[in-house]
């Protein structure tokens, strides 16, 4: 038996508004909840038995899973009441493993996109008898990443926090949001308050003399704390340039998901996801971007790089480029949005009220 503590209870603010109603684990990814192809992924690992560390929204995880049949893994809950952080929270979390002291307890973070070899680095730790093991990536800018370099053995230097310095920029390997720690190690996290696996609990393990250890993987890897990085790993994985057991359909340049209507006049490319129930008009152009279930993209509308909320309507014409459009918004014709906007759920835009070019008389 292997088990799991799966970190979900973020408030995903770098994410809102879709984070307003939905948890970011629970946001369809290419037509599923993302949490869904982190599940079958750890299911297909070997991984049986999972514990959902839960806060922002807890109610809606066990609504989606029950017991985790449909995924094929064996799920339990545990909210905090206040949130605990990284660390708080597997600490809160370990309360409902069943393991003994010396087996290996696998750590996800919630929002982690990647092809990595779970199974590898739970047997790599076993193996070699570190206290916890790291799965790390590299990045060409890891500013805002956690910088953990190794040395040749891969046994851990240090850990150091969204370096603001250049010269604190050591290494281009970041911390990827998966462990591996011995059960007994992760028991010895402080109980009942807030903690920071990041800033904290690795620190202070290097500190007492801990064998840290971290491996480095160059497959497929990010974070989807953002929205370009969201949509970036949607239409990645409708594409195929990562695998997900979760995928509903064979990979291609774009998903329709049941229910949904796209005009044979219309076109849609790049990974785009096309939701339960969505219209897509003649002549819309949708390219690389995320429509959810219910929404409506009119005649002549373009929209790249974007995601429009449930139920929410794009107008004729209307172009969003980089844009997040809130669950039940309204964007009225002739709209230009730009990169970075974000209208929030249930906002009306009225025709032409949004424009980078001059309107039209
Ligand atoms: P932002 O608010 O946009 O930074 O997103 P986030 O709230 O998800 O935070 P972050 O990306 O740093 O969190 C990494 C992972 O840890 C995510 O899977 C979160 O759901 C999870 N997480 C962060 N803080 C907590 C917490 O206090 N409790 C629990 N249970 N999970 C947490």
């Amino acid at each position: 038996m292997t088990e799991a503590i799966l970190l979900v209870g973020g408030q995903g603010t770098r994410l809102r508004p879709l984070t307003s109603n939905t948890p970011k684990p629970l946001l369809p990814v290419a037509g599923v909840p993302f949490l869904t192809h982190q599940l079958k992924r750890a299911a297909a690992a070997g991984v049986t038995r999972i514990v959902l560390a839960t806060s922002y929204l807890p109610e809606l995880f066990e609504k989606e899973y029950g017991d985790g049949q449909k995924v094929g893994i064996r799920i339990e809950y545990i909210s905090e009441p206040q949130p605990l952080g990284t660390g708080g929270a597997i600490r809160n979390a370990a309360e409902r493993l069943a393991c003994g002291p010396d087996e290996p307890v696998l750590v996800f973070n919630g929002d982690i996109l990647s092809g990595l070899d779970i199974a590898g680095l739970r047997d790599g730790h076993r193996y070699s008898g570190a206290d916890v093991t790291l799965h790390l990536t590299r990045v060409a800018d890891p500013r805002a990443f956690g910088l953990v370099p190794t040395d040749g053995d891969g046994r851990v230097l240090d850990f150091l926090e969204k370096p603001e310095h250049s010269a604190d920029i050591v290494t281009d390997q970041i911390n990827a949001g998966c462990y591996v720690f011995t059960r007994s190690v992760l028991d010895r996290i402080p109980a009942g308050r807030v903690v920071s696996v990041e800033r904290e609990t690795f620190p202070g393990l290097l500190a007492s003399g801990a064998y840290v250890r971290g491996v480095v993987d160059h497959g497929y890897w990010l974070d989807l704390g953002t929205p370009a990085a969201f949509i970036q790993g949607s239409a990645d994985l409708v594409r195929g340039l990562v695998a997900s057991p979760a995928l509903p359909g064979p990979p291609g340049e774009a998903l329709v998901l049941p229910g949904a209507s796209v005009h044979p006049g219309a076109q849609i490319s790049g990974g785009t996801v096309i939701g339960e129930g969505a219209r897509v008009e003649d002549g819309a152009v949708v390219k690389g971007s995320v429509v959810l279930a219910g929404a409506h993209i009119a005649k002549g509308a373009l929209v790249h790089s974007s995601v429009v909320g449930r139920l929410a309507g794009i107008g004729p014409g209307t172009t969003l480029d980089g844009v997040v459009i809130g669950d039940g918004a309204e964007v009225g014709a002739d709209n230009e949005l730009t990169p970075g906007l974000r209208i929030d759920c249930r906002v009306v835009l009225p025709a032409q009220g949004v424009r980078i070019s001059a309107a039209r008389a």
